[in-house]
């Protein structure tokens, strides 16, 4: 949940500049606090603050630090409070180390007893800290032999990087459950919890997988295991440009990914839709014929926004399929009693690909014999490796905290997931074809849903002050009511939820009254003549009513206070348009309540600790 970077580079580049621009493309990984360790010709000098980036560098430049390599880290925290002193990087008593890590030290209150019994003395309330002095006093002649001896202590998940005064161009870098990759430069090697932090200086990267260790030096880079046996790991390319995580003239990164979904629709798209045979060419999913008729059940593992889209992906494969479908929270899933899912696929829904949850889902399915498949935006990640096949978005990578395009491109996935099971399974080639129709049409229809933009910022400036809000669904779009209220507590902080419509009777309802602004989200299909009693209900009790609803459809008359009207389409594709003004109202309400958008407090972009 936290972000690292670290460089060496023989004197090439100014290693905390490096480090520190990077920081700032990492910052959505944590940002409650931040610091730096530079190798100088005096030692390992380190600079921290309780605070962003910026704070970073200004106290950088207060107090300057020169030389060829370092380490930084941008934190989430999860083990002592956000301050200067908690921040990483974090030292051994003589200062001779420094380590930055992203993840969670299960038994660190185990090994801190041991360590200070043993004469450590402990600066920080950290897990991370035990990791100094474990690797200080672990025997060895070299800095990764200690690393190695020093984790064998350890319970529980890192991406860390460790530098050594001793030893002052290397980095010896380690993964267990937290991702972390390696830049490879020209004479200059990187680290980092992704790509985008080093992808201004390279575009090779190394991913490293459990139990790695890597020695970076100016000279070059290997990946050894935990008995020191080298590793071969494969050197890939990003594919995608630094103007992809640049903001482009938009205010906020949310703000531009909302506005880039008709684009990213047409990418999920893009080659995958075969119009004669009402198909979808759906390559990687490593499916059979056979695989697809022996599926019995289906279920999707996944967390926060990729768990409500996958609410919308049971409507979707259930009608194109015939196969029952659960949903499940992976953070539930991983813990309960498993039985054998011989004839089941599961499917792991995630944009990051390395929620620890939905991963550790994923691994606890295949335990139980299920196949399984990964719905994934960023290439390469550790879902996306582990999964025995897959569709990725490729909705280009997602910035702002708050998911906005990538839940448009999963459920636009598993349609054509849903396309390519039901035709494996029997599904008409008429209503095959009518459904690729109505996707190929998508893209256009997101560009014209987003010209609402103007109403929502008004209906915005309307309930910027609310203190709560309802959101109502059924069907298909209950997922998008659950959806519009997580949207606008994550970055409003207005407290929200999301219900089905039919639920609001057996309690909610108790919570309407005028000051109870309610958003139905009410497209003109088979179940709208039953929302309507719902609005009937709230409007007897004086509740203000949002509508998002069709375009076309006359019958709310004076029932709702504003409406709202998207495109029609086919009703399984629905929540794609009806999410973008819950998207477009919640950004402009936490505009106007001036809260930080693409940071929203508490939050961070990746969950990687459970
Ligand atoms: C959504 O806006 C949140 N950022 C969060 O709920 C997110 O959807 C969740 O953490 C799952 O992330 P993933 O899709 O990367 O697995």
């Amino acid at each position: 949940m936290c972000g690292i970077i670290g460089y060496t580079g023989g004197g090439q580049h100014d290693a905390a500049s490096i480090l520190l621009r990077g920081l700032g493309r990492l910052e959505y990984r944590g940002y409650d606090s931040v610091g730096v360790a530079v190798q100088t010709d005096l030692g390992i000098a380190t600079r921290k603050v309780a605070g962003r980036v910026p704070d970073l560098w200004e106290l950088v430049a207060r107090m300057p630090v020169y030389g060829a390599s370092g380490i930084a880290h941008t934190r989430w925290a999860t083990h002592g409070a956000p301050t200067t002193r908690n921040a990483h990087p974090h030292a051994d008593c003589g200062e001779r180390l420094a380590v930055v890590h992203n993840g969670i030290i299960e038994n660190a209150d185990a090994l801190r007893a041991a360590l200070e019994r043993a004469g450590h003395i402990f600066r920080t309330e950290t897990d991370t800290e035990t990791l100094a002095h474990l690797i200080e006093d672990a025997p060895g002649d070299t800095l990764e032999a200690r690393v190695i001896t020093a984790l064998e202590h350890v319970v529980g998940t890192y991406g860390l990087a460790v530098i050594c005064a001793d030893d002052p161009d290397k980095i010896v870098v380690a993964r267990q459950g937290s991702p972390v990759l390696l830049g490879v430069g020209d004479g200059e090697y990187f680290v980092a919890s992704d790509a985008a932090a080093i992808l201004e200086y390279t575009r090779s990267i190394v991913h490293l997988d459990d139990g790695d260790i890597a020695v970076l030096t100016p000279a070059g880079y290997h990946v050894v295991d935990r008995e020191s046996h080298v590793q071969l790991r494969a050197v890939d390319d990003i594919t995608w440009d630094l103007e992809a995580i640049e903001l482009n003239g938009y205010a906020h990164f949310m703000q531009k990914e909302i506005a880039e979904q008709p684009e990213t629709v047409r990418s999920t798209l893009r080659g995958r839709l075969v119009f004669d045979d009402g198909a979808a060419r759906v390559d990687g999913l490593n499916l059979t014929s056979a695989d697809c008729a022996a599926i019995r059940q289906i279920t999707i593992v996944a967390c926060g926004t990729s768990w409500h889209a996958g609410l919308v992906g049971r409507h979707t494969l259930e009608t194109l399929t015939q196969i029952p479908v659960t949903v499940e929270y992976a953070s539930e899933y991983r813990y309960r009693r498993r039985i054998p899912l011989p004839s089941t696929l599961t499917i792991a829904i995630s944009q990051s690909g390395e929620t620890a949850d939905t991963l550790e889902a994923l691994r606890a399915a295949r335990a139980a014999g299920s196949r399984v498949i990964g719905l994934v935006n960023v290439v390469g990640s550790t879902i996306a490796r582990e999964a025995d096949g897959g569709i990725y978005l490729h909705a280009g990578p997602e910035i702002g905290v708050a998911s906005t395009k990538a839940f448009t491109s999963q459920i636009v996935a598993l349609t054509l997931l849903g396309l390519h099971l039901g035709r494996e399974r029997g599904l008409g080639l008429e209503e095959r074809q009518d459904l690729v129709c109505r996707l190929a049409q998508l893209p256009g229809l997101v560009a014209q849903a987003l010209q609402l933009e103007p109403e929502v910022r008004l209906l915005a400036e309307q309930f910027a002050q609310a203190r709560n809000a309802l959101y109502l669904g059924r069907g298909v779009n209950f997922p998008v009511a659950l959806e519009g209220a997580l949207k606008l507590k994550e970055i409003s902080y207005i407290h929200a939820e999301g219900y089905p419509a039919a639920e609001m009777k057996h309690g909610p309802i108790a919570l309407i009254d005028a000051d109870m602004p309610v958003v139905f989200v009410a497209p003109h299909d088979d179940v709208y003549p039953k929302l309507l009693s719902n609005m009937q209900e709230v409007k007897a009790r004086g509740g203000r009513i949002i509508a998002i609803t069709t375009e076309g459809n006359g019958g709310l008359g004076t029932l709702a206070d504003y409406q709202l009207r998207v495109p029609q389409t086919a009703p399984l594709l629905s929540p794609i348009l009806t999410v973008i003004p819950l998207q477009l109202l919640a950004y402009h309400i936490a505009v106007l309540r001036g809260c930080d958008v693409d940071r929203p407090r508490n939050l961070a972009k990746s969950v990687t600790v459970e």
